[in-house]
């Protein structure tokens, strides 16, 4: 028989004519969608030889194809009633998860050990490390990669990248600290030890300027130890001057260096409180 990947990519090329009624196929997807909901398979990850992102296409196929091949189900959690095409998670206890009531996690998501989901949303795809905080409302979408040890604030949205399938999810690296209310979308990146002030909007369309040089660094990626902040710039448009979002480069961290007030997050941790 021929390999996980390949059967996915057969699949693919006859998703239109798939459903409910196709047992087979759905077999061979939900083994795909259990390796990532191990953790064994992941939809993208850094190169880190190269520093670019790998996105594993397959996968991301496997769970557009699931959405086809598994039909609605009502579920009933005493005086509540759902009603999706997904089971969630489970088994936390044995992956050393902490989920406080009103937390969710879709199957087919990944939560290393010692990751802490106050009432949250993680959606399926989505990748996060040991030792991350998901603090409260933070929502993870379909796919977005988030790293070890990261605080993810209260409110924090991260957008979900599901379709085109070849399409770069949010990666979200190491010990970055994502401040409150943050929306980080559509592919964008925040380097490791990163910390991003709260409310910044950051998409691969938002320029990323140096306050030292005034330069623009990037679009859509926050650069590995820095502290950035939602800031704005001028733009003259034929009907007046606007001011149009972008993200500040404020200072520039020694690798491995926390920034003070970063370091909340391991009081959080220590205590399992939510801020
Ligand atoms: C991003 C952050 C780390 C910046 O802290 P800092 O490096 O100490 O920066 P400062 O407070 O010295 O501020 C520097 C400048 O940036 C501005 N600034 C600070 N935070 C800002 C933010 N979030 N958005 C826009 N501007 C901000 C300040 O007004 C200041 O401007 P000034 O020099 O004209 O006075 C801080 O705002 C922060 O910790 N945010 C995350 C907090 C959070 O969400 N916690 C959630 C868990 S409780």
């Amino acid at each position: 028989m021929a390999d996980l990947p390949s059967q996915i990519a057969e699949l693919w090329d006859r998703a239109s004519e798939l459903g409910p009624a196709d047992h087979d196929a759905l077999a061979v997807v939900t083994e795909a969608i259990d390796l990532l909901d191990t953790g064994q398979a992941r939809v993208a990850e850094v190169d880190q030889a190269t520093g670019e992102v790998i996105v594993h296409e397959w996968l991301k196929q496997a769970i557009l194809l699931l959405f086809r091949l598994r039909s609605m189900e009502t579920m009933e959690v005493g005086p509540f009633e759902y009603v999706d095409k997904l089971p969630l998670k489970r088994g936390y206890a044995g992956a050393a998860v902490r989920v406080v009531p009103g937390a969710s996690a879709r199957w087919g998501s990944f939560l290393g050990a010692g990751v802490v989901c106050m009432p949250s949303y993680v959606n399926i795809g989505a990748r996060v490390g040991a030792d991350t905080m998901v603090d409260t409302w933070a929502t993870v979408g379909s796919c977005a990669q988030i790293g070890e040890r990261v605080h993810l604030s209260g409110g924090v949205g991260i957008g979900g990248v599901l379709e085109p399938a070849q399409a770069a999810p949010v990666i979200i690296e190491d010990e970055a600290m994502i401040g409150s209310r943050c929306m980080v979308t559509q592919g964008a990146r925040v380097g490791r030890g990163a910390v991003l002030g709260e409310g910044t909007i950051l998409n691969p369309s938002i320029p990323v300027i140096d306050a030292e040089s005034g330069d623009e660094v990037g679009r859509g990626h926050v650069p590995p130890w820095t502290v950035a902040v939602q800031a704005s710039r001028r733009r003259e448009f034929a009907g007046g001057e606007f001011f149009l979002p972008c993200v500040l480069v404020l200072r520039h961290l020694t690798e491995g260096q926390r920034h003070d007030k970063a370091q909340l997050n391991d009081i959080l941790r220590q205590h399992g409180v939510s801020a």
